[in-house]
Order: C-alpha cells, then sequence, then structure tokens
C-alpha cells in the first residue's frame, strides 16, 4: 500500500489560536491545517517562535482553557476530539497519541520515581499487574538507552541527566506503542550519538506498530532522512507544505528557500541546522491578513499585505503572491546569485 492509500489517523482543519494577555487577545496560530495518514512521518520545520509547540499543544486539547481561545477542527480516527470531554481527550492521550513534549519536566512528576510513572501510564490503559507495568517499564528504560535501567527505574526525576530525562520522557510516550506520536523537538537536549539512537527508535516505532509520527525539529538533515511530508511555519502559519522530496527538490515559498540554502538535498551532503534568514521573525500580536514573511522577503510586493493566496503544485502547496511560473525561475536565478557569490 503506498502512503496516499493509507487510512487518514488525524486531520486538522482551519486552527487558530489565540491567547489572552494584558495587551488583549494575541494570535499565535493561524488558519493551519494539515493531515497524517497512518504510519506517516510528518515534520514541523520554522524559526523559534513561529508557533509550531502551540500548534501541537493546542490539537491535543493541551491548552489552558481559561486563557486561550482554539478555533477550527481536529479528527483522530474521524472523531473530532477538540470536542470531547477532558477525560475521554486525557484517555486518547495516553493510549493512542504519545506526547514527547519539548520540556521533559512538563511531563514528569517530581514526586514520583520515573518507574512508578512509567508504570501507571500504562496501567492506566491496560489491565496488567504493577509488577508486571514495573519490568515493562524496566525494558522501556532499556530500550531508549538508559545504561542501568533496573536502577533508573527507581530514581526521581531530579536524580537524572538532562538527557536521561528526556529518554525517561519518550520511554512514557512510547509506554503504549500509539497510533501517533507526536514529538516536539525530541532530540534537542541530548548529545549527537544518541539523537541518533533516539531517531532510530522512533523510526523502529514505525516499523513494528504502523505508528504515525508528528516530528518538530530544527535539523533539516533529520527532516530529508525520515519525514514522508513537511510542513514549513512562519508567523504562525504553514507558510509551504508537501511531500519531504517534492519540497526540498523544488522549494515554492520563499521562506523555505532560505531555509533550504542552495544544497541540493536529497542527493547532496547532509544540511546543516536551519540557516539564519536576515531580520526578525514577527511577534504573535503582527499576525494580519498578510504574509508575515513579506518585512524580510526579497520578493515583497504590495500584494503580500493582502491574504496571499494559496498556490498547488502536485500535492505541495504554498501561501505566496508569487505564481509558480514565475517562483521558479527568481528561485533559479537566486541560486545562481548564491553559487556565483
Ligand atoms: N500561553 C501563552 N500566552 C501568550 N503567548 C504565548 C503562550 N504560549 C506561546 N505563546 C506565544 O506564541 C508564539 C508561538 O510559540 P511556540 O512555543 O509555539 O513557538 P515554537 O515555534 O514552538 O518555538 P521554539 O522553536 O522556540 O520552540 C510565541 O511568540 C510565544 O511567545
Ligand atoms: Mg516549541
Amino acid at each position: 500500500m503506498t502512503m496516499a492509500e493509507k487510512p487518514m489517523l488525524l486531520d486538522v482543519n482551519g486552527l487558530s489560536v489565540s491567547f489572552a494577555t494584558d495587551r488583549g487577545f494575541v494570535r499565535a496560530v493561524r488558519d493551519v491545517s494539515f493531515s497524517v495518514r497512518e504510519g506517516e512521518i510528518l515534520s514541523i520545520v520554522g524559526e523559534s517562535g513561529s508557533g509550531k509547540s502551540v500548534t501541537l499543544l493546542s490539537l491535543l486539547g493541551l491548552h489552558d482553557a481559561k486563557t486561550t481561545r482554539v478555533d477550527g477542527t481536529v479528527s483522530f480516527r474521524g472523531q473530532r476530539i477538540l470536542e470531547l470531554p477532558a477525560s475521554r481527550m486525557r484517555r486518547i492521550r495516553g493510549k493512542d497519541i504519545g506526547l514527547i513534549s519539548q520540556d521533559p519536566m512538563t511531563a514528569l512528576t517530581p514526586v514520583y520515581t520515573i518507574g512508578w510513572q512509567i508504570a501507571e501510564q500504562i496501567r492506566a490503559h491496560e489491565a496488567i499487574s504493577a509488577r508486571a507495568a514495573r519490568l515493562r517499564a524496566i525494558e522501556l528504560l532499556g530500550e531508549v538507552g538508559l545504561s542501568n535501567p533496573g536502577e533508573a527505574v527507581d530514581r526521581y526525576p531530579h536524580q537524572l541527566s538532562g538527557g536521561m530525562r528526556q529518554r525517561a520522557v519518550i520511554a512514557m510516550a512510547l509506554s503504549c506503542n500509539p497510533a501517533l506520536l507526536v514529538a516536539d523537538e525530541p532530540t534537542t537536549a541530548l548529545d549527537v550519538t544518541v539523537q541518533a539512537q533516539v531517531l532510530d527508535l522512533l523510526l523502529r516505532l514505525r516499523k513494528d506498530f504502523g505508528s504515525a509520527i508528528i516530528l518538530i525539529t530544527h535539523d533539516m538533515g533529520v527532516v530529508s532522512e525520515v519525514a514522508d511530508q513537511v510542513a514549513v511555519m512562519y508567523a504562525g502559519r504553514i507558510v509551504e507544505r508537501g511531500p519531504t522530496e517534492a519540497v526540498f527538490a523544488n522549494p515554492l515559498h520563499p521562506y523555505t528557500w532560505g531555509l533550504m540554502g542552495s544544497i541540493p538535498p536529497l542527493t547532496g551532503p547532509r544540511l546543516a541546522r536551519l540557516r539564519s534568514i536576515p531580520g526578525m521573525p514577527p511577534t504573535p500580536d503582527r499576525i494580519d491578513d498578510g504574509c508575515g514573511f513579506a518585512p524580510r522577503c526579497r520578493f515583497a510586493r504590495p500584494d503580500c499585505a493582502r491574504h496571499p493566496p494559496l498556490h498547488r503544485l502536485g500535492s505541495q502547496s504554498a501561501l505566496c503572491v508569487l505564481d509558480p511560473a514565475e517562483r521558479v525561475a527568481l528561485r533559479e536565478n537566486e541560486l545562481t546569485l548564491e553559487t556565483e557569490a
């Protein structure tokens, strides 16, 4: 079965998120849509503050309902999950959707040992004894690469190093073989060899259990290696998305060109981390109808201040006023200039 024939797992449509602040409602995410099929890996990339974590946390119902306004729909296996009661949502989150959050401490409770926390997570969804759950926890801690899992299982989070804590959180997210794993920069806190191990582990989860993965990362090399689809976020919007191969071979949005640099990615050497682009990303209260990237875009024109149209090229799409033919010509010119420089 090709990826396009796999059943749809998660469908996010028109997700917008704003926060109540002293300055009134501040919008952090605007009109974000994407979908993930069973077993598919979607990578979300974009600068710090572009709204990646807010997107993932709010679609999982992990936002503070008192101060956050979430619009749009999120369907998981055809069920609208944002409308579910909190208890049903919690159940889905622990059993069907695993989360590796950006900050491991938010996933761990300081007052219990990590083994206890992993075992509880397993027992919340599976009828097994405390003893069996503890053994599973030890096994999982071994699988995520903790060198002495039988000892680590009885440690409290503060007794572990940052990297060990991150692995404990990954073990917890994997404990129920989730159909969807949501991983927000799961390897940033880890050193390079451990990063590679963790990625292998995620890929194994897909291979053994057919899990789909949403992976936020700053590492374009990782994206090109593991992702089937990529979504590029800028200033609270997805400015481009599509199959990884297509987006790397022919990025449509000028922001994506900037990210990709001029290295031919799928065939060339491994890309460095996100390239920096001159200028500052906007603050969320300035997400209006126009293209957020326009102030930093060399190709900006007056039309960019209006709502930029969504152009499609096969299954790839970009929010930009440049029409596809013009965009290809401009980008080629850009690459030539970079090669000459
Ligand atoms: N609770 C909140 N109240 C007000 N603003 C918020 C809140 N949470 C996030 N924001 C703002 O929303 C924007 C998007 O934040 P988010 O954490 O999603 O960025 P990110 O893309 O994950 O960045 P990074 O790569 O640094 O993790 C930021 O400007 C952030 O300051
Ligand atoms: Mg983040």
